[in-house]
């Protein structure tokens, strides 16, 4: 990971090299954009996906910066469209356009661009290269990293899909000055998942320093600096288990009851809202199983709430229907669901047990009631 500010003041800047790829974060860093496709992704032509409130914001720059043989394909904005009818018309249209196989796709915009773009670039001439280029808090500090890719299903998020590593990552942190504010909030939820997982004064940086940039993201050599934090402790988990194996797994706290209540509320929650929510039920979860010292989900409320975002289960969400929607996310016994828990702030449990615990579905429901 590369942080900082090319052409600016040196020490905002980072780069966190990950074996494959290079992911730089600085004030600025867009402007690199040809700089690094020439380096990691040279192509005879780009292909710049993007959404329909980022395109209008940032796709002229980015195609001035690739030059003449660029497109831009625009998709709606929203998780609804992170479907395998946008990635149908995606291939359509590059394929109408005559792109072939030297192509290198630009995914600019969030975590849905970032995983509709990728699995473009995954399945297309059966797989090209891409480069993340991640417009909100949460693509920059944790979707865009990674190679997951995929499309969700009436059934559940992101069912479908592929592991493929973009060439390089290019994040700006001064292109979230336009991102709304529960937008920025929501990424910060992801930030506080790295602080639980792997760092416990990361997770008190974040709380500190979180509820100033949610109110003004003007302060790039922050956001650069969490960023690649953020990044650095992401990468550093892939490195060791790209395929999910056993250690990556700690990446899914707070999602397996975050997914179902983020598909509960129709989308209505954003993802990183319904993480949020999801990190305190699962270390509620951790602490009734004896997987956590008591008071770690104390911890994690308390720092959700002082950025404002969302706590608890939604009202109008039966437990009974999300602990069903659990059953399809994650490997599930007849009767059971496999979570990522954490141990104490900073460090997860299960080590030994491939870092995944089996929870009966009757201890969940009881936290959810
Ligand atoms: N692949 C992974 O490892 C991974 C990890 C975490 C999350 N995700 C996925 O990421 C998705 C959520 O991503 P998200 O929160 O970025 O949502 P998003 O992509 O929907 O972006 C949020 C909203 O902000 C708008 N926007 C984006 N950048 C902007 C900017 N700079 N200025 C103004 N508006 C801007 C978008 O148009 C959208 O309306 C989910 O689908 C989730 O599953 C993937
Ligand atoms: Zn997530």
């Amino acid at each position: 990971v590369v942080t900082g500010s090319p052409g600016r003041s040196r020490s905002s800047e980072q780069v966190v090299d990950l074996a494959a790829y290079r992911v730089r974060v600085a004030p600025g860093a867009l402007d690199t954009l040809a700089e690094v496709a020439l380096a990691t992704a040279s192509a005879f032509r780009y292909a710049i996906v993007t959404d329909s409130n980022v395109g209008p914001l940032y796709a002229d720059r980015a195609r001035a910066l690739l030059g003449d043989r660029t497109r831009v394909f625009t998709v709606p904005a929203g998780e609804t469209h992170k479907t395998r009818r946008s990635w149908a018309e995606l291939t359509d249209a590059m394929l109408a356009q005559g792109f072939g196989r030297d192509t290198t796709v630009v995914a600019l915009g969030g975590g849905v661009v970032g995983d509709l773009a990728g699995f473009v670039a995954a399945t297309y001439m059966r797989g090209v290269p891409y480069v993340q280029v991640p417009t909100t808090l949460l693509a920059m500090v944790d979707a865009s990293v990674g190679g997951k890719t995929g499309v969700d299903t009436p059934a559940g998020k992101n069912l479908v899909g592929a592991f493929h590593q973009p060439a390089a990552v290019v994040a700006d942190p001064e292109l979230l000055v336009t991102l709304p504010r529960p937008q920025l909030r929501a990424g910060f939820a992801e930030a506080l998942k790295h602080g639980v997982i792997w760092d416990a004064e990361y997770f008190s940086v974040v709380v500190d320093a979180a509820p100033a940039l949610i109110e003004a993201p003007t302060d790039a050599d922050q956001l650069t600096r969490i960023v690649g934090r953020s990044v650095s402790i992401k990468a550093g988990i892939v490195m060791r288990d790209e395929r999910e194996l056993g250690v990556r797994k700690v990446l899914n706290f707070g999602h397996t009851l975050g997914h179902a209540i983020e598909l509960g509320s129709e989308y209505r929650l954003l993802h990183g809202e319904a993480v949020a929510i999801g990190m305190v039920l699962e270390s509620t979860v951790a602490e009734h199983v004896g997987a956590a010292e008591p008071g770690i989900s104390d911890q994690i409320r308390a720092g959700v709430r002082s950025l404002g975002l969302p706590f608890a289960r939604p009202r109008d969400q039966d437990p009974v229907r999300i602990v069903a929607a659990t059953r399809i996310d994650k490997k599930a016994r007849r009767d059971a669901v496999a979570y990522a828990l954490p141990h104490h702030m900073g460090a997860m449990a299960g080590a030994d047990a491939g870092w995944s615990i089996t929870v009966p579905d009757d201890v969940v429901l009881r936290v959810l009631s």
